[in-house]
């Protein structure tokens, strides 16, 4: 399995460009399939987690090509039923992302309980209980090699949903399906995320009706068809926030390019409160070393709040400030793990509980062998092998290549030392 070998202690410099955000374009993937017509979506970025739901689009009988490197063309019409391979589907979380649209579509979906990054328990019970609000029916198996569900719901009618707990991806399914259902529905205590107002946008372009996206309530008036159109997909707030902490821990200066700031405002505030220099301008925001980097404590917490994605190299970066840091991880309970690679590092973090982690600084971190867990506490690997002394190795990077293009190869051109050895 590839690793990245980072020899770190470099100040890096220059400028890089922010790619299309994971977290958009799998959305808009998904909604192909509510669409009777071809979709075009730009600014695609080369991860494995596009490749993932390509691959599940494609053996449900989607017709999906490249028109450039960065341009994809979907066409959806050919898929002709509702079954997800269970392997396929098993691969990414993302994966719940289909079942609104295959539901809408085809009255009956059928899905393993999908797998992905393992951050806590993930469950489903919301988008279970959404789609029972819509009047379908749920059949669970648990006694397979994996857990499989079938919601069945030929004459799925809109409804009021509150969501118990706010969630992105519940957010949005329930969205998509409700697009395409007879009635109106009203989703409540909705996620805010900027991926969701995008992607109502987006399906309002092909024609559907949707009102309050972005806001905590949704409402939604079904329409019995939907056009195919064009999407354009939003910088990455997730890789934006990640460099512009990357350049705050590694003392650099750094240029983040095509970005909207307003996305990742809570990180610049706290990079601003710590001593870092940002000066922000209309789509690019450029960082500056702290004269003295001073602690600041964070709590997770839904947009437009401080991302859980960005809680692990934000604690990395914790390690270089003067005084204690509390990092309070309020969205996932098993996010705060990869603290032992820290400390093995040289790190001084001490778990205060499963949400809650208290970083003492400054501390020197040394070069180690560690392993990926997941793709955000990957992405704190490389930061911290960066600003390590000595030379660090990070086994099984598919974890970062999920969500991040080329991570290597733009840091290279930044001037860090660092290589993929497969
Ligand atoms: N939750 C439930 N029941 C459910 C669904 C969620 O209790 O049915 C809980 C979760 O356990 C968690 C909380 O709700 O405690 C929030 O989870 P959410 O559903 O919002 O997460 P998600 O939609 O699965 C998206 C992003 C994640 C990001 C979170 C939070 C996508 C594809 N994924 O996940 O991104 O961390 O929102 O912002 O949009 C990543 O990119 O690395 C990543 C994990």
């Amino acid at each position: 399995m590839a690793q990245f070998i980072i020899k770190g202690g470099r100040k890096l410099t220059g400028e890089v460009e922010i790619g299309g955000a994971k977290n958009s374009v799998l959305k808009i993937l998904s909604a192909a399939i509510l669409l009777s017509g071809r979709v075009v979506i730009k600014n695609v970025p080369a991860i494995e987690d596009v490749r993932r739901m390509i691959e599940l689009l494609e053996n449900l009988g989607a017709v999906v090509s490249y028109l450039d490197e960065k341009t994809l063309s979907v066409d959806a019409r050919t898929i002709s039923s509702g079954v997800m391979r269970d392997d396929l589907a098993k691969r990414l979380r993302s994966s719940i992302l289909l079942i609104g649209p295959l539901l809408a579509r085809f009255g009956s979906v059928s899905f393993p309980h999908p797998g992905g990054c393992i951050i806590g328990q993930r469950p489903i019970d919301l988008f279970l209980d959404g789609f029972r609000a819509l009047g379908a029916r749920i059949h669970a198996n648990f006694s397979g090699k994996y857990s499989t569900y079938r919601i069945d719901g030929k004459n799925l009618r809109g409804a009021n949903y509150f969501f118990r707990n706010i969630s992105v991806t519940g957010t949005e399914t329930l969205m998509m399906a409700s697009a395409l259902i007879r009635g109106t529905t009203i989703l409540r205590n909705c996620a805010t995320e900027p991926e969701i107002p995008v992607l109502a946008e987006f399906l309002n372009r092909c024609g559907a009706n949707i009102k309050g996206a972005g806001t905590h309530t949704i409402e939604i008036r079904g329409v019995s068809k939907l056009k195919g159109g064009v999407f354009n997909v939003i910088p990455d707030r997730i890789e934006a926030g990640s460099f512009a902490i990357l350049a705050a821990a590694t003392k650099s200066v750094l240029t983040i390019k095509n970005i909207i700031p307003e996305h990742i405002e809570s990180v610049l505030s706290a990079l601003i409160c710590m001593g870092v220099g940002v000066e922000i301008r209309k789509d690019l925001v450029r960082i500056r070393p702290a004269k003295i980097l001073r602690a600041h404590s964070i709590k997770t917490h839904e947009y437009p709040g401080f991302p859980t994605d960005l809680q692990a190299p934000f604690t990395v970066l914790a390690t270089q400030a003067d005084g204690q840091s509390l990092i309070h991880e309020t969205v996932y309970e098993g996010r705060l793990f990869y603290i032992e690679n820290l400390n093995r590092m040289g790190g001084k973090i001490i778990m205060c509980d499963p949400h809650r982690i208290l970083v003492h600084g400054a501390t020197k971190l040394y070069g180690r062998d560690m392993e990926s867990p997941d793709l955000r506490a990957g992405l704190a690997f490389v930061v911290a092998g960066l600003v390590a002394e000595g030379t660090s190795i990070i086994q099984d990077v598919y974890s970062i290549d999920r969500g991040y293009e080329n991570i290597e190869g733009r840091l290279q051109k930044l001037g860090a030392d660092i290589i993929r050895s497969s």
